[in-house]
């Protein structure tokens, strides 16, 4: 098997350590470097260099070159880079401080990794996402097949909710819910409706499980209280989508999973815009992978009126955060 090298961009941060120890298992991969603004990113890179597995780890920071070294030959890189929430905090609120390390990283992997997969997990997604794009674009380097807003965690969270609400709370594994949308508040729209197996759930007891998973972040960043945001949760969901990637793209696996990609250039793409009667650019939805990343875009499928009802509620705030991270991507090159 061919080993190929990742990176991770905020390795040494509450989301980036664990997704480190996670990604340096993954069999397809031979190299990964970590690479962070904070020198502590040595310590951990030392820490895991010591993995008796296939991966050689390596810790860079901006000096000496190192987001080229980190980032030159990287097939893959995964950011989870910037600041979390704190209680009272939208995601929207980090935006004015992640825009700009997101358009920073991006224009490293451009100059140095223009050809990785990319997966996004800086907040706020819905605009970060569009911050990737616009930069790779102006750089003449993007390709829409590549770049994905890791939203992994909303389908983790939805399972695990289900199971416990249908009263199996050690049979989330089995439980498979599309959430389509974005990654904030009321833009996730979970498809309880097409739930896999289907669930019997209405009423108050349905509004309230959509709730908790369209806020699920909200529930740890109060826990934590001032601590971060979800770090532990978000990496075993960014491992299973690295990993899920990774067995299309190098395994010959055509895996399906959910991520907020931009349309307009994937096959597939505007089939959605007419499912769900609006022109967005960039939307969360199933996509089956294969060799260079997003092979298609698949449908949203049939909607509940109380889903059409959620996705209505969606589309603005969707939207003014597609604007905003288009806006600042054009400006700021
Ligand atoms: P954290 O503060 O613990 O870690 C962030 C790391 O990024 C730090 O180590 C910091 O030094 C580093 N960093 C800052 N600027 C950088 C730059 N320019 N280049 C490289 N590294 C840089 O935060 P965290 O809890 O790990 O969260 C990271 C981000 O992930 C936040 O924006 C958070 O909102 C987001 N998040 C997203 C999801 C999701 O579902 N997509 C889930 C949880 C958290
Ligand atoms: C989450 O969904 O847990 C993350 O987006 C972090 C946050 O700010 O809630």
């Amino acid at each position: 098997m061919t080993l190929i090298k990742a990176a991770i961009c905020g390795a040494g941060g509450g989301i980036g350590q664990p997704l480190s120890l996670l990604t340096a298992q993954n069999p397809h991969i031979g190299e990964v470097s970590l690479f962070d603004v904070a020198p502590s990113v040595f310590g951990v890179a030392a820490d895991l260099s010591h993995l008796d597995g296939t991966a050689v780890v390596k810790g860079y920071t901006k000096d000496n070159d190192g987001l080229k070294h980190a980032l030159s030959g990287a097939q893959i890189v995964i950011i989870p880079a910037g600041v979390p929430r704190k209680p009272g905090m939208t995601r929207d609120d980090l935006f004015k401080i992640n825009a700009s390390i997101c358009r920073d990283l991006a224009t490293g992997i451009a100059d140095y990794a223009p050809d990785a997969i990319i997966g996004v997990v800086s907040n706020p997604v819905n605009s970060t996402v569009p911050v990737f794009v616009e930069t790779l674009k102006a750089k003449g380097v993007f390709n829409p097949r590549k770049v994905f807003g890791v939203t992994t965690l909303d389908i983790v969270r939805a399972s695990k909710f289900v199971a416990e609400v249908v009263g199996k709370p050690n049979d989330a594994p089995q439980y498979t819910i599309p959430v389509i949308g974005g990654h904030s508040g009321k833009t996730i729209i979970p498809v309880i409706s097409q739930s896999k197996p289907s669930v019997d759930i209405s009423g108050e007891t349905l509004s309230t499980l959509v709730n908790r998973i369209q806020f699920g972040g909200d529930e740890v960043v109060k826990a934590k209280d001032g601590a971060g945001s979800a770090t532990l949760s978000m990496a075993y969901a960014g491992s299973k989508f690295l990993n899920a990637v990774l067995d299309s793209v190098y395994g010959g696996k055509s895996n399906v999973i959910q991520s907020y990609v931009y349309l307009p250039e994937l096959p597939g793409g505007d089939a959605i815009k007419s499912e769900i009667g609006k022109d967005v650019a960039y939307f969360s939805v199933s996509v089956q992978l294969g060799k260079q990343g997003v092979e298609k875009v698949l449908p949203v499928g049939p909607l509940s009126d109380y889903e059409k009802g959620l996705l209505q509620e969606a589309l603005p705030e969707l939207d003014a955060s597609i604007v905003k991270g288009v806006g600042f991507g054009k400006s700021s090159l």
